[in-house]
């Protein structure tokens, strides 16, 4: 069997994710000014994404982290959505934004949201950088997307393959030579080239 080398090719820059959390940010503010605006960072990918929307909003919010797993090292989601560490804080009553770095088959932010409705919230909604809407293996309501991208595993920006390339500044997708592990992954009909 040869061995997998990847490469990373850019697919959004650094500049386009500072413009569109700037716009996200600006109306996430104007939607929950009077409300009690909880967000729920998805760890680990969802990092760096709420640090840089949260210094944008203009209102005073409450932050707190999931620990959630699907991926086990590979590139599609095991659909076993696992909470690995809870929240340190109450959300009795108040508004969730989940914020999350990419919705692909729409498991994990669908399942996250049914357990914090269990916490008795006042409302939880949905706030994801980026979205493949062609992966969708279940309907999810998205109230706020940064990018609708193609079926490109993508990495940067605190998201990774296997634990690498969270550090990059920018969103670059993986290119596979040598035997690609995309195998894994179950393209959907409406991914598939007409
Ligand atoms: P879903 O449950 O299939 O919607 O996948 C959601 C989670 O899988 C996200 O929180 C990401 O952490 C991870 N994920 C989905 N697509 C990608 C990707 O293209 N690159 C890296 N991680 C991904
Ligand atoms: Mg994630």
């Amino acid at each position: 069997m040869s061995k997998t080398k990847e490469t990373i090719k850019k697919l959004i820059s650094k500049g386009e994710i500072a413009r569109k959390i700037t716009r996200l940010a600006r109306q996430i503010s104007k939607d929950y000014k009077d409300k009690n605006p909880f967000f729920v960072c998805l760890l680990k990918g969802g990092w760096v994404f709420s640090a840089d929307l949260l210094r944008k909003i203009k209102i005073p919010v409450l932050i707190d982290f999931l620990m959630v797993s699907s991926y086990e090292d590979k590139t599609a989601s095991t659909g076993r959505v696992e909470v690995k560490s809870p929240l340190s804080s109450s959300v009795e009553g108040k508004d969730i934004l989940i914020v999350e770095d990419i919705v692909d088959s729409g498991l994990t932010v669908s399942k996250i949201k049914e357990y914090l409705y269990t916490l008795k919230p006042n409302s939880v909604k949905i706030c994801a950088l980026l979205d493949k809407p062609c992966r969708r293996k279940v309907e999810v309501e998205l109230d706020y997307v940064g990018f609708e991208i193609p079926d490109k595993f993508v990495v940067g920006y605190g998201i990774d393959y296997a634990h690498k390339y969270r550090q990059l500044p920018y969103i670059g997708y993986v290119e596979f030579a040598g035997g690609s592990p995309s195998s894994e992954r179950e393209v959907s009909a409406a991914c598939k080239p007409r």
